[in-house]
């Protein structure tokens, strides 16, 4: 073979390499078809159950999920427990991470355990179970990329990169750059998982009152509510709370946002968010096809693949 051919089919295969390794080419839908063939119904059942007493379920593990990505990537790495002799010092002590119901992520791992031991990440239950509370809420379907291995480490410090309600829209945008999602459209589409679950009164209460983009009757509302103190819960969305749906950007428009950081979306003049919101708003069939590319994204974050990392069989520790 000539060797300008040689040359430029090399180039083509590193090209090819370098394409795939970007888009995570190990992880894929099908990576547990022989080893766990029946998980998607092991999780589906699991979680259906624990939706049956806790209508916040599937809310509570794809918010497990996002702050997982955003330190380090989707490595499980918030589900570990403090460690001395391991070196690991939890996530989950973190401000952001306080409220998170990890219980709900043991009910899930045991069902996959006893089904298939020894075989499925954590990290991949928070992603797959993440899909599966959206659909089972209404929201859209679709193939979970997985093949994740779990982290042997945890990073702490790390937790100052998960968005805070305190945060600025320049400081989202900025947490959201940082780990190579987009500030407008993945910003936007992921806050829609805001369609369903709680916050508590303390992340919002601010607002009361003297928040010129929060609609007067709303807020009467929300200084009734918060009358019980800071850790009285109330929905994210007040139109239809618990059903997966475009009714957080509508909300959005009507000033209706619980958290600030849901209304700057749509309140800050100028921004690129604000047609996003529009956009979503106008069509539940856009809002789904962008919160689908934008989970797979932010599901890619750097997972750990190969002989990286371990699959744990308790997602609170190492092996
Ligand atoms: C973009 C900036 C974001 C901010 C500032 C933010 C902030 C918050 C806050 C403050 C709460 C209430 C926590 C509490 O009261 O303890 C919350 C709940 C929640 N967040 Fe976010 N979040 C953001 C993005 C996301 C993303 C991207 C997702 C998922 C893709 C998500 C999913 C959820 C869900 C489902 C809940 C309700 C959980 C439950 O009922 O327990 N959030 N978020």
């Amino acid at each position: 073979m000539p060797s300008f051919i040689q040359t430029s089919s090399a180039a083509l295969l590193l090209l090819l390499a370098v394409m795939l390794g970007g888009s995570n080419a190990q992880l894929s839908p099908t990576f547990y078809a022989s080893t766990c063939p029946n998980l998607n119904s092991v999780v589906t059942t699991a979680l259906g159950q624990a939706v049956q007493s806790d209508i916040r379920a599937g809310a509570k593990i794809i918010r497990a999920h996002f702050h997982d990505c955003m330190v380090d990537g989707c490595d499980g790495s918030v589900l570990l427990d403090d460690d001395a002799a391991n070196g690991i010092d939890s996530e989950k002590d973190e401000a952001p991470n306080q409220t998170l119901d990890y219980d709900i992520v043991d009910t899930i791992k045991t069902a996959v355990e006893n089904a298939c031991p020894g075989v499925v990440s954590c990290a991949d239950i928070l992603a797959l179970a993440s899909q599966i509370g959206v659909a089972l809420a209404g929201g859209p379907t679709w193939q979970v990329p997985l093949g994740r291995r779990d982290s042997r480490t945890a990073n702490a410090a790390g937790t100052s990169g998960i968005p805070s309600p305190f945060d600025s829209l320049d400081q989202q945008q900025q947490k959201f750059r940082d780990v190579q999602l987009d500030d407008s459209t993945d910003l936007v589409a992921l806050s829609g998982a805001h369609t369903f679950g709680r916050a508590r009164c303390g992340t919002f209460s601010f607002r009361i009152g003297t928040d010129p983009n929060l609609d007067p009757t709303f807020s009467d509302v929300l200084a009734q509510i918060c009358q019980g103190g800071a850790n009285t819960l109330t929905n994210l969305d007040t139109s239809t709370p618990d059903d997966f749906d475009r009714n957080y950007y509508t909300n959005l428009q009507n000033n209706r946002g619980l958290l600030k950081t849901d209304q700057d979306l749509f309140s800050t003049n100028g921004s690129s968010t604000v047609a996003v919101v529009n956009r979503f708003a106008g069509s539940q069939t856009q809002f789904f096809d962008a919160f689908v590319q934008s989970m797979i994204k932010l599901g890619n974050l750097s997972p750990l693949t190969g002989t990286n990392g371990e699959v744990r069989t308790n997602c609170r520790r190492i092996n």
